[in-house]
């Protein structure tokens, strides 16, 4: 098992920046998940979280920086635009994707011709990125395609002995990864909601969501792949609250059971106060109040218990589809691969696995 030390001991902040400065592979907390940083001008370092991670080169890193000027370095001009939103949503969980300069490695970007950047807010990241004195390449610290670590002890249950170092900075602030905006021409293109809602964003230029389409062009942001953040227990995703599928899905469930079937054991993921029906074995709420924030901070960590509850599949309730509601839905889509209550209706019937 890696070594995990306390973020908030400032010897081991010192000494887990030497990791980095000195080649090594260090896991840290942000404001939005864990990541897995290494030096970003080191490739032998950034191979190496590739190579831990199991992530397809195709896929490029978040280069991370602990000033604005350190993010202007990378990327050939910083325009009007960026500035402006470096100013409002900086340190947070915004990363900004602009043409990058030549020095910027291949390796990062995976070749392509721009970088990703962003300023964590989170003290022991900023700490830990300013005493390495570089530019930190970090993805989130789980094994590729799955659910983000939102504690240290996730990431050391799923990357074993892969990094250096554990900073252990307890549970993640936001719970969901940055917003991902590419800026083109004065706009921005969305390439992943996250922890800045995009309204927010809309306030400051227009923004237009990425087309959709991974077929025959090329992967403009390939983290959109569709089975990304997936749990192992396969997921269906509601497209409303329980409450007007429930008698449905209770009606499934018990005539399976005449038919002498056990059916499946089915695991809850709620949102808000609904009652919860009994044919669900076991079931996690992100938010009783129904709060977006505290469902994002919490969304990872219930995804993380459900899978080991050892059910069958995992039914996801509906949440709105605005402010960190869309980052949420958008984990969610992509866990269910599409799935919705006609795969559940298949499920319970047995003719899905
Ligand atoms: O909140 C976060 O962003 C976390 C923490 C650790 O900072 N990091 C994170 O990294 O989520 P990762 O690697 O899991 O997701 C990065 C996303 C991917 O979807 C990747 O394809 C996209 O950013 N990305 C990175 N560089 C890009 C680039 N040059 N152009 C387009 N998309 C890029
Ligand atoms: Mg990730």
């Amino acid at each position: 098992m890696s070594r995990v030390v306390s973020a908030s001991d400032p010897a081991r902040l010192e000494e887990a920046a030497r990791v980095l400065r000195e080649g090594g592979v260090v896991a840290f907390p942000t404001e939005t998940v864990y990541g897995l940083g290494a030096d970003a001008a080191n490739p032998r370092a950034v191979a190496r979280i590739f190579d831990i991670k199991k992530r397809p080169v195709f896929d490029p890193l978040i280069v991370h920086v602990g000033s604005r000027e350190e993010a202007a370095a990378l990327w050939i001009r910083t325009p009007p635009e960026a500035l402006r939103l470096m100013d409002a949503f900086w340190p947070g969980p915004l990363t900004l994707v602009l043409p990058k300069k030549e020095s910027v490695l291949d390796l990062v970007t995976s070749g392509l011709p721009s970088v990703a950047v962003r300023m964590p807010r989170n003290p022991h990241a900023l700490a830990l990125i300013r005493h390495a004195g570089c530019p930190v390449a970090a993805p989130s610290a789980n094994p590729f395609g799955r659910t983000s670590p939102t504690t240290a002890a996730a990431v050391a249950e799923d990357l074993g002995d892969g990094p250096d170092v554990i900073l252990d900075g307890g549970p993640c602030e936001v719970g969901v990864e940055s917003t991902v905006l590419k800026i083109e021409n004065g706009k921005g293109i969305l390439l992943r909601p996250g922890g800045v809602p995009v309204e927010e964003l809309a306030k400051f230029l227009p923004v237009s969501p990425a087309s959709a389409s991974f077929g025959g062009s090329p992967l403009e942001s390939p983290g959109r792949l569709e089975s990304h953040y997936a749990p192992r227990t396969p997921l269906i995703l509601l497209d409303t609250p329980l409450s007007a599928s429930a008698a449905e899905i209770v009606r499934w469930v018990e005539k399976r059971r005449r038919e002498g079937a056990a059916g499946p054991r089915l695991g809850f993921l709620a949102f808000g106060a609904g009652a919860v029906p009994e044919c669900f074995a076991v079931s996690e709420n992100l938010s009783v109040s129904g709060d977006l924030p505290e469902a994002a901070s919490t969304l990872f960590q219930a995804l993380r218990k459900l899978d080991r509850m050892n059910v069958d599949l995992i039914v996801a309730e509906n949440v709105p589809a605005h402010g960190l509601g869309t980052a949420i839905l958008d984990r969610l889509t992509r866990a269910s691969s599409g799935r919705g209550i006609r795969a559940l209706e298949k499920f319970i019937q047995g003719d899905v696995k």
